[in-house]
């Protein structure tokens, strides 16, 4: 059976923990890995635009021995030239894996469903789970243990946040979000957070203060409070989003060891000032490598995995309607 990465739900806690091993694994030893991909071509489907995301899957894919191919909407306009069902019924019979960006989570998981080999999901409207993973080896790196440690996330309870928290509660990290009144993560990735937090201990909580989430925290993180596709909201956000910038101020209130963190693209003098991107504590450049090393890591496991998805079975398919 094959297995899909569309959502950090889906995954247990001990399989996550291997893909982060394996991610510093892969860092620190590049070569040992570089013909595991031989033969091997993955698809790279963007509805959105992507620098990250997109050149880490295609660096790495290389650098694995692999082949990949990058289709945008200007190439295969996916749902609309040709439906989601169509396009995965015909990439399945050429490629080993599909790396898929898409403004519908739904899309996403419906090419999981609709096809034999495996599918990533490299960004939805409601989910970022690459990202989730990088920035875990990111926060390992800097602070060592997470469990009992404490992570706030500053803003919109967006797809980043949603795979944060996921990957706090399935590693046993205090997760903290300090979002303005109507911004909070929705309830279905609440729950599954707090399913799994009973598990490993974690605390799960929304709060309202940013003030009282970045206080002695470990981790400060932020996301931009315009996602792509919410570009018409603009206005109304900027407005609803006062008060909530990470700034030198609010990093004060972290321990003294903490890091600032962001998945980037930053709109710098919104959700973040200058002063704490381009600060000591920002380890933001170093979150952006470790994509590479920990998409290298997610592609190299669904490729090799045969022994079917983890348990729980597809959790989140029901997510992000
Ligand atoms: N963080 C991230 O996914 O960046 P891109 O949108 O540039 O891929
Ligand atoms: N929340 C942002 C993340 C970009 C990596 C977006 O969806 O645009």
């Amino acid at each position: 059976m094959k297995r899909d990465f569309l959502s950090i739900a889906d995954w247990s806690s001990s399989d996550l923990r291997k893909l982060l091993l394996l991610s510093a694994d892969m860092k620190a030893h590049p070569k040992k890995y570089k013909d595991s991909l031989r033969g091997k071509a993955i698809a790279l489907i963007f509805e959105k635009q992507s620098l990250r995301t997109h050149v880490t899957f295609d660096v790495g894919i290389n650098q694995l021995g692999g082949h990949s191919v990058y289709l945008t909407q200007s190439d295969i306009n996916l749902g609309k030239r040709e439906s989601v069902h169509d396009v995965s019924k015909n990439l399945e019979r050429w490629m080993d894996a599909v790396v898929v960006r898409t403004y519908a989570h739904q899309s996403c998981v419906d090419m999981g469903r609709f096809m034999k080999i495996p599918v990533i999901n490299a960004l939805t409207d409601h989910e970022h789970p690459c990202q989730a993973i990088g920035d875990f080896m990111t926060v390992i790196e800097h602070i060592g243990k997470v469990k009992g440690k404490k992570f706030a996330f500053i803003g919109d309870g967006n797809n980043v946040c949603n795979s944060l928290m996921l990957m706090s509660a399935k590693m046993g990290m205090n997760f903290v979000a300090a979002t303005p009144d109507g911004y909070e993560p929705p309830s279905d990735v609440m729950e599954l957070s707090r399913e799994d937090a009973a598990t490993s201990g974690a605390g799960i909580e929304v709060v309202r203060d940013p003030a009282e989430a970045a206080e002695g925290a470990d981790v400060i993180y932020t996301d931009v409070w315009i996602s792509m596709g919410q570009e018409n909201e603009k206005d109304k956000k900027l407005r609803e989003f006062q008060g909530y910038q990470v700034t030198k101020e609010l990093m004060g209130l972290a321990k003294k060891s903490a890091v600032f963190m962001h998945c980037l693209p930053a709109h710098r003098g919104e959700e973040v000032t200058d002063e704490v991107m381009d600060s000591a504590q920002s380890v933001v450049w170093d979150e952006a490598e470790n994509r590479l090393h920990s998409q290298k890591a997610i592609v190299y496991t669904v490729t090799r995995s045969s022994g079917g998805r983890s348990s729980p079975a597809k959790k989140s398919r029901k997510m992000g309607r």
